[in-house]
């Protein structure tokens, strides 16, 4: 298949590259670089030893867009390009919505001038909002809490008007849950600009020495040691989720919603004690105020992937914390050179 990724060099982006090259696919990324560093082009090429396309374009810029689809004879689209900082949300909300929402509107008329119907969505568990009951089913109320979460849901809305207005369209929306790890070559990982605001990439930046030490947002949760609960699902699962769902589509129309989630929730505690036992690095934190708008715990149900889908995750909280090992010292490597 001739695949298009929009944000193909961001972190879950640059992971289903080298699936996507090493399944036999080609590839075209189009990503404006806005969180992402032209580097990784070259070591998805390393990794996958395969040729892939790039443009340097914003998704906003309909024209462009339409034009890469024609041009590479584009079959179906994973549309993973967009601003997600939750807290960057509540501060820039206008820029999110544009970003995000008004870039996703610009894809799907590049798709309609370029008669591509195939789509899969990157989506968020952030939808779902204060759960009502756990695990999170696919058919649990949504109801996010911030500018991020609304932009997700008005996404997929516009997905579902859009398949019931047209039947020939196959879109999948791919709820994640919350992605970790990196890829097992240590050539690629997560290394956000500026502070992070997630926990493994905060973690990164202790070892290296960029933060003096981790805060842990609250100890004082309904949770077994007061910490809060994630499913942390590892970003090569992710991966192979999108290949999953990319696969059924071409036979199904329609749009249709799967989480892509472990089924297990994971402590903060439990997440840092597994990292400091497998890099033998002891992570100083202290405990501070909970970080408004977190939850105590939530975790997927994720029996409809499994069951339509035939995905389930494969790797647990030490594959996970391995590769993020590994990468750190890579990236650390790379930054004193
Ligand atoms: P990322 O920031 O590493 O990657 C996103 C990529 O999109 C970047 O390379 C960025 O340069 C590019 N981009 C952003 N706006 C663009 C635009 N207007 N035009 C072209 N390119 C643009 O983020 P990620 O973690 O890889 O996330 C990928 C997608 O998955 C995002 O849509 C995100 O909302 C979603 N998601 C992420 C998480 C998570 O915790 N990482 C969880 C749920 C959903
Ligand atoms: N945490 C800390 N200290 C930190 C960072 C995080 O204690 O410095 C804790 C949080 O309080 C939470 C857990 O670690 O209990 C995970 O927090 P993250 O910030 O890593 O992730 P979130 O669950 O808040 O959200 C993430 C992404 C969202 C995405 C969601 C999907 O940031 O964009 O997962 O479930 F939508």
């Amino acid at each position: 298949m001739n695949i298009l990724l929009t944000g193909g060099m961001g972190y879950i982006g640059s992971h289903t590259a080298t699936l996507l090259l090493n399944m036999g696919h080609q590839l075209h990324i189009y990503d404006n670089l806005c969180n992402s560093n032209i580097d990784t082009l070259d070591r998805i090429k390393k990794i996958t030893s395969k040729e892939v396309g790039f443009t340097q374009g914003d998704i906003r810029d309909t024209k462009k867009l339409t034009e890469v689809l024609i041009n590479e004879k584009i079959d179906a689209v994973i549309h993973l390009a967009g601003l997600k900082a939750v807290g960057e949300s509540t501060q820039k909300p206008i820029e999110y919505y544009a970003n995000n929402v008004q870039g996703s509107i610009s894809l799907i008329q590049a798709m309609q001038a370029a008669n591509i119907r195939t789509l899969v969505f990157s989506s968020s568990a952030t939808v779902y909002g204060d759960p009502i009951y756990l695990p999170y089913d696919e058919e649990h109320p949504t109801s996010p809490t911030n500018p991020y979460g609304r932009n997700k849901l008005q996404i997929e809305e516009m997905l579902l008007d859009l398949a019931n207005s047209d039947n020939t369209w196959s879109i999948a929306r791919l709820r994640y849950f919350n992605p970790v790890g990196a890829h097992e070559s240590g050539l690629i990982g997560e290394d956000p600009n500026g502070i992070p605001n997630n926990l493994m990439p905060v973690i990164g930046q202790v070892v290296d020495g960029r933060l003096p030490m981790l805060n842990i947002f609250g100890d004082d949760y309904d949770t077994p040691d007061g910490t809060g609960k994630r499913d942390y699902i590892h970003v090569m699962d992710l991966a192979e989720g999108h290949l999953a769902a990319l696969t059924w589509l071409k036979g199904n129309l329609g749009c249709h919603t799967f989480n892509l989630g472990s089924g297990n929730s994971v402590s903060v505690l439990e997440l840092l004690h597994c990292f400091e036992n497998i890099s033998g690095n002891k992570i100083p934190y202290q405990v501070v105020a909970r970080r408004p708008g977190d939850l105590p715990e939530y975790y997927a149900k994720a029996d409809k992937a499994a069951k339509i889908l035939g995905w389930q995750t494969k790797r647990n909280l030490t594959d996970i914390c391995n590769s993020s090992w590994l990468w750190f010292q890579n990236s650390k490597n790379k930054k004193s050179t």
